[in-house]
């Protein structure tokens, strides 16, 4: 089931979702890239008991956690400092540590998730996601082997196909699709073929958005007007 809002300020709709996951004690992935940081900071102004949700990250850039192109350092600062520490109540935080590299962070990742959710695969409560112009979701990019991977929880990805032109961090098909929740925000015009290339056709690894379909769970599309604007058919 896709449920699609198009909305004049997605960033609101996904600040309240995120809100009241959170009051429900999820495990949370955050996703990087500029358009959820107006999300967060509303996010962050919102009355939120944090205490029993774990925050997660769907991709990272491998960078220290300090460098401007970090997606840790955007959420850190748009929200995390923003919030109380985990042990006055606030959130505990799960940062990919890319830093090292895409093997040895994405190694690392996966062992952060198996050792908080278990051996099996992970089911987290709400993957939320961006699309990029390409149609890349998390740093799953068009074409790369990085989409067939099944058998890993996080995968190095050596060469980004877009900018930051660094290695990057990220969570596998299996795990985004097996969130109980898939959320993506997208605004403006410039994603509007990125949007009809991932929902309004058939999959296709060139479209990396096209592959997200959590098997079990919602597939939610926040889009405002622009992001909107070429899918003809809304999908069902
Ligand atoms: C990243 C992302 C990426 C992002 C899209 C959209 O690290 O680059 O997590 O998948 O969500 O590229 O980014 P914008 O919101 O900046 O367009």
């Amino acid at each position: 089931m896709t449920e699609t809002l198009v909305l004049e300020d997605p960033a609101e709709e996904c600040a309240r979702r995120l809100a009241a996951a959170a009051a429900a004690g999820s495990h949370i992935a955050l996703t990087g890239g500029g358009t959820p940081k107006a999300s967060y900071l509303r996010l962050a102004g919102m009355d939120v008991d944090w205490s029993g949700t774990t925050l997660w990250f769907g991709d990272e850039r491998c960078v220290p956690p300090d460098d401007e192109r970090s997606n840790y350092r955007m959420a850190k600062e748009a929200l995390l400092d923003r919030l109380p520490s985990p042990d006055e109540g606030g959130p505990r935080v799960r940062r990919m540590l890319a830093e090292r590299g895409p093997s040895a962070g994405a190694e690392d990742y996966e062992r952060q998730l198996r050792e908080t959710l278990g051996e099996e695969l992970p089911r987290l409560d709400v993957v939320l996601l961006g699309l990029g112009p390409d149609a890349h979701v998390a740093s799953l990019f068009p074409g790369q082997a990085t989409l067939d991977v099944q058998d890993r929880l996080a995968v190095g990805v050596e060469e980004a196909g877009f900018e930051p032109y660094v290695p990057r961090v990220s969570l596998t098909l299996p795990v985004i699709n097996n969130a109980r929740a898939v959320m993506f925000l997208v605004a403006g015009e410039e994603k509007s073929d990125a949007v009809a290339r991932a929902f309004g056709r058939e999959p296709t690894p060139e479209a990396p958005g096209s592959l997200v379909r959590p098997h079990s769970g919602e597939l939610t599309l926040l889009l405002d007007t622009g992001a909107a604007s070429r899918l003809a058919t809304l999908p069902e």
